[in-house]
């Protein structure tokens, strides 16, 4: 099977973006900045959806576009909040202006600096994370998002195939390094159900898992 042509074929299959979003889509065209695209996009957009998630952290944000898709949901699903974090001032000022363009600019907040700092100095109980920060910090991140997602939440991660990279055993990089390390430690810790999906640089989609209901001390009752 071709892989470009299947991802070419998935990205077709989502409804016309128009407006603001596809602005969005041709500057990252344009400048080449790694936006998730939009199969991934709407990928985030329905799991969203699904869970109903009202309060949601991205990590590691960039002009706006990821943060589109999930406030979109979040507008859908009743109202609440997407963090945006970013340690670039200039890509926070332009976030702003998109997500203010597409009408959604009320319901993000955004912050200039270190994601896992901000997703650790947040309240928490979120009900969705996303992660796309640098890969050699996605197993130091991964301690604070379980602490941050609320019992059933969900976790998606981005670049978890990268680019190939991870199917190769001579590539000992730091980066791919890091991805396997975090893989490794969500496929193998039952505190999380988890899986692959191989959209456009692979997507870890994981839930928390929640602790099982107590059992009444005198099971006779
Ligand atoms: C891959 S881009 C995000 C693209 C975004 N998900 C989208 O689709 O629109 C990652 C961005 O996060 C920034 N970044 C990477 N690691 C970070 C960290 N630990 N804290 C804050 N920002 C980070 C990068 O500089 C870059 O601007």
């Amino acid at each position: 099977m071709d892989w470009d042509a299947v991802q070419s074929y998935l990205e077709r299959l989502v409804p016309e973006r128009t407006g603001e979003l596809a602005r969005m889509e041709a500057e990252g065209r344009r400048s080449g900045f790694p936006i998730i695209g939009p199969a991934a996009g709407q990928f985030c957009y329905v799991i969203a959806r699904i869970l109903g998630a009202r309060f949601v952290f991205e990590m590691g944000s960039g002009y706006g576009y990821s943060t589109a898709w999930f406030a979109r949901a979040v507008s859908e699903n009743g109202g609440g909040v997407v963090h945006h974090v970013v340690w670039d001032e200039e890509l926070s000022r332009q976030a702003r202006a998109h997500l203010d363009a597409l009408g959604f600019g009320n319901l993000v907040r955004f912050t200039v600096g270190e994601a896992i700092d901000a997703l650790e100095n947040s309240d928490g109980n979120f009900d969705l994370i996303f992660n796309d920060i640098d890969k050699e910090a996605y197993p130091r991140s991964l301690e604070v998002i379980g602490r941050k997602l609320r019992p059933g939440g969900v976790l998606i991660v981005d670049n978890l195939l990268w680019d190939g990279a991870v199917l190769d055993d001579s590539d000992r990089t730091a980066s791919t390094r890091a991805i396997r390390e975090m893989t490794r430690r969500v496929f193998s810790d039952p505190a999380w159900e988890a899986s692959i999906v191989p959209i456009r640089d692979g997507l870890l989609l994981a839930t928390k898992v929640s602790p099982p209901p107590s059992k009444p001390a005198d099971n006779r009752l």
